[in-house]
């Protein structure tokens, strides 16, 4: 099992009874600082080095809670920060600030342009409600060599900007993410440092990217191998090549020898053979539950071999989708809120299903429980949001937070402070009933146990707002954070294309 950086299992995470990992109680947030600045963020981290910097949480929260029993932490939100996700465009590079969203990306159609790698492996990513909370920052910071934003960042030849709080000043230092990781999960990152900046030089007109991902399922999939890959052709011929791998060794690396095997050649076949036999000798792959030392040796061969035919066809952007879901109405957000800092003591609130809510016991809480039983304490019934996997894989806790889905089981509840949330009892209203997706789905027999359908159904009403008309494939793609274990799915793909007909005869009608 992996941690975030800064998170060390204790003795106490080996409990007896073989439980779970999410079974077992992890380690107590005692506070979330809530800063509404970079300076500030630094600041908090210089004044106690044991603080985590939390974005997305999608790592850290997890790794907090597996961890085991062990001394409380504070963490330093760095959601709250105005414009810590703007995206700046110089004619020689895409400059993302350090709470970027792997979401954004894919929204942006300049990076599918000038950043390709980095683009698909964004949308690889784990799933919509995934990308609409992970950052780039945190992918990197984490530095586990199957994380996919690292082999395209280091194929484009991206760096990172280092910033501290010297006590009168804020420092900032440049490291091209080739010198970034130092090892299995380790980096240059300092404990007071945070990731401000990741600098993407932009593809040039001669270049070609592609960034491939080997997984054992299409959502959610940790990878055997990702790979990305850049090359220089000028008139049909190779000049340069750079291609770099991740999931085959301690950290993320580029192959060397790619370069020399493919200089002036037109990636005929027998270049293209010298390529893909460098790739396969490059490493002595990692052997773990994933796949063996051996399949990834052959693996790589293949998807060497592959890419480089793709390239060559021009075929680099020929997956991307036309249209991609990303289950929201706005990325962009800054909730305000006036509270700095939330300990278990701080009641927070924040407006959910248009009525303002309240409660404490905030800073330990994740937004599921939360809900869950702050609408109790106020008999006001918010249990329909479910808890399935506890740790972002099944999609039953979705919600909307500030018009974005995301998975309330991985967002800490004072992370919504000052928010806006929709839950699945928000969505039929007094005067119009059921919305029309909640009657799809029991129209088209879209529900057997239920407890999956309020997590569908959330996602299926923001994908529907968002793509009036889906296709099978966008629902699919839409829909791939969300398991159900006993319905299948293919009742309910009906019923969301049932809800999204029904609801364009209705703005049809109300045209009229
Ligand atoms: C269900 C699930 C599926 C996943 N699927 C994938 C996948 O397919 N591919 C993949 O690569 N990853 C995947 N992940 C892992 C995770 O989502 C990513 O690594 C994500 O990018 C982490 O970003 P975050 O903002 O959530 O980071 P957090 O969890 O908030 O932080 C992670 C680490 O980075 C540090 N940190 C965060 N921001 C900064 C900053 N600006 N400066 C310095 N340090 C910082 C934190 O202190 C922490 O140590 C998955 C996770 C889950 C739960
Ligand atoms: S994704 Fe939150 S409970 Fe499964
Ligand atoms: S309806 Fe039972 S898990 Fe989906």
């Amino acid at each position: 099992m992996w941690f975030a950086r800064g998170v060390t299992p204790t003795a106490d995470s080996s409990l007896p009874g073989q439980l779970h990992p999410v079974q077992t109680p992890g380690r107590a947030v005692a506070a979330v600082h809530r800063p509404q600045s970079v300076v500030q963020a630094l600041q908090l981290l210089a004044d106690d080095p044991d603080r985590l910097p939390l974005a997305g949480g999608t790592d850290l929260l997890l790794d907090l809670h597996r961890g085991g029993v062990g001394p409380s932490v504070e963490v330093v939100d760095l959601t709250a920060i105005a414009d810590f996700d703007s995206i700046e465009e110089t004619s020689e590079e895409l400059v993302l600030s350090g709470g970027v969203r792997h979401g954004q990306v894919i929204a942006d159609d300049r990076f599918i342009r000038y950043a390709t790698p980095l683009a698909q492996a964004c949308l690889e990513i784990g799933s919509p409600q995934l990308r609409n909370r992970a950052t780039i920052a945190g992918n990197l910071a984490t530095a586990s060599p199957a994380n996919d934003t690292l082999s395209a960042l280091l194929a484009l030849g991206a760096a990172v900007e280092l910033s501290t709080w010297d006590g009168a000043a804020v420092q900032a230092r440049r490291v091209a993410v080739a010198d970034f990781f130092t090892g299995f999960r380790a980096t240059v990152l300092q404990p007071n440092e945070l990731i401000t900046r990741i600098v993407v030089p932009k593809l040039r007109a001669n270049q070609r990217g592609l960034w491939v991902k080997l997984g054992n399922r299409r959502a959610q999939a940790i990878s055997v191998i990702h790979a990305a890959f850049v090359v220089d052709i000028d008139d049909g011929i190779v000049s340069g090549a750079t291609v770099a791998v991740g999931s085959m060794a301690a950290t993320v690396m580029l192959v060397p020898g790619i370069g020399a095997a493919l200089a002036g050649t037109s990636l005929d076949s027998t270049a293209i053979t010298a390529a893909a036999d460098a790739a396969r000798n490059a490493f002595e792959p990692i052997d773990d539950v994933r796949a063996t030392a051996q399949y990834r040796r052959d693996a790589v061969e293949s998807l060497v071999t592959r890419s480089l035919l793709a390239i060559r066809d021009q075929q680099h952007r020929s997956q991307w989708p036309e249209v991609v879901p990303g289950l929201h109405s706005a990325l962009s957000h800054v909730p305000q809120t006036a509270r700095t800092v939330v300990t278990d003591n701080t009641a927070i609130s924040m407006n959910v299903n248009g009525g303002e809510l309240s409660g404490d016991g905030a800073s330990s809480a994740n937004l599921l429980d939360w809900l869950r039983n702050a609408g109790a304490a106020v008999e006001r019934t918010l249990d329909g949001t479910k808890e399935g996997c506890a740790e972002g894989e099944c999609g039953a806790c979705t919600v909307q937070l500030n018009g974005a889905a995301v998975m309330a089981c991985i967002v800490q509840a004072a992370q919504a402070d000052g928010g806006t949330v929709v839950t699945v009892e928000g969505l039929a209203t007094t005067d119009e009933g059921l919305h029309p997706i909640q009657q799809a789905f029991i129209d088209e027999f879209a529900v057997q146990c239920g407890y999956c359908i309020p997590g569908f159904l959330m996602a299926g009403c923001s994908l529907v707002d968002e793509v009036p008309n889906p296709t099978d494939e966008q629902i699919k793609l839409g829909l791939s954070g969300n398991l159900c274990r006993c319905t299948g799915y293919y009742p309910i793909i009906q019923a969301v294309k049932s809800a999204a007909e029904r609801l364009a005869s209705d703005r049809l009608e109300a045209n009229r």
